[in-house]
């Protein structure tokens, strides 16, 4: 068996495994390594769900993929998610449980990055907002149809950045408390609450089913793109040090698929391993309290 690293591919991930008859849900798959996640894992014979906030795109890019892709692939279809906003990600949920559908995978890939200061329609600051009270809606709503599959796993993309979260400050933006805004410290309490989530579902999860997080890498994806000039310079010239899209989908597909990760639900994962989280990515305490606090804040 080869060793799996920071230069493996999604494909390669994959480690040969078919995933013929299984139902993968891809939220953010219009774009950069959702996209490719979502291809690698039809590729492997799943049927995958785009989970996207524009539907037109999203099946513009289903149709190129699926032409792509091998007769036997698995199909694509595309269903409307948009997790800034609660009631889009409440709508997706219910549609879903009303049609009895099993998840085996659930990729929770979508985020934005250092975006300006702004809030969702529910009134949260918008990067926590998104990238986490959205998939903790999304994930906690669909559990039953998890559930059901049996043998399921939940994936949410995390990022090294979150190492630049700060605890308090999450505590303070899931209250709506004022909070020092900073377009990257907004990402990094996004991201560091998606290391928690994980660590506290992965508690209260049924037998069967397990979750884990991960830093993808440094990928040029469009996710720059509320950066401007310096987003540009940094797609640039940071594009000649970073991981292809294909190498920044690896530990995606790794997390929903490899067999040796079975037991392991909650880790935290980079390069297709198992790594440590920031001192706070592993702070039961605080996992907890925002476990708490996102439960209310998901009322909202
Ligand atoms: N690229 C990196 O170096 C890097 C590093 C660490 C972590 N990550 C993480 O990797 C994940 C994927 O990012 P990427 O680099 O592939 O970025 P990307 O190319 O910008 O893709 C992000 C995807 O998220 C979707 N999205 C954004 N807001 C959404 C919303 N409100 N509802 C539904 N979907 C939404 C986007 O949809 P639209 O097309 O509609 O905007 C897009 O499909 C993110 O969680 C990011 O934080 C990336």
């Amino acid at each position: 068996m080869t060793t799996l690293g920071s230069k493996s591919t999604a494909e390669q991930a994959l480690q040969g495994q078919s995933l013929a008859g299984k139902t993968a849900i891809v939220t953010g798959a219009t774009s950069g390594i959702g996209t490719e996640t979502a291809r690698v894992l039809a590729l492997a014979g799943a049927n995958v769900v785009f989970a996207v906030r524009s539907v037109k795109a999203g099946e513009e890019l289903a149709a190129q993929l699926k032409a792509s892709l091998p007769a036997t692939a698995g199909t694509f279809t595309v269903e409307a998610l948009d997790l800034g906003d609660l009631n889009s990600v409440r709508a997706f949920v219910k549609k879903w449980l009303d049609s009895g559908r099993a998840i085996h995978l659930l990729v929770n890939n979508a985020g934005i990055m250092a975006t300006p200061q702004g809030t969702t329609p529910q009134g949260f600051e918008l990067q926590v907002g998104t990238n986490h009270i959205g998939h903790f809606v999304l994930t906690t709503g669909l559990l039953p149809a998890l559930e059901k599959a049996g043998e399921a796993r939940i994936v949410t993309v995390s990022s090294d950045l979150h190492k630049r979260g700060n605890g308090q400050r999450l505590v303070s933006a899931l209250q709506k408390l004022p909070t020092d805004y900073s377009p990257f410290g907004a990402y990094g309490d996004s991201k560091l609450a998606n290391v928690l989530f994980v660590k506290a579902l992965a508690k209260r999860l049924p037998k069967g089913v397990e979750a884990f997080s991960l830093h993808p890498g440094v990928i040029k994806t469009n996710l720059t793109r509320s950066m401007g000039l310096s987003g540009t310079i940094f797609r640039v010239i940071g594009g000649l040090f970073m991981k292809s899209i294909p190498q920044g989908a690896a530990t995606s597909v790794f997390a929903a698929t490899a067999p040796e990760l079975k037991g392991k639900s909650g880790a935290y994962l980079a390069d297709c391993h198992v790594v440590d989280a920031s001192k706070e990515g592993v702070d039961a305490e605080l996992a907890e309290k925002v476990w708490k606090l996102t439960e209310t804040a998901a009322q909202a």
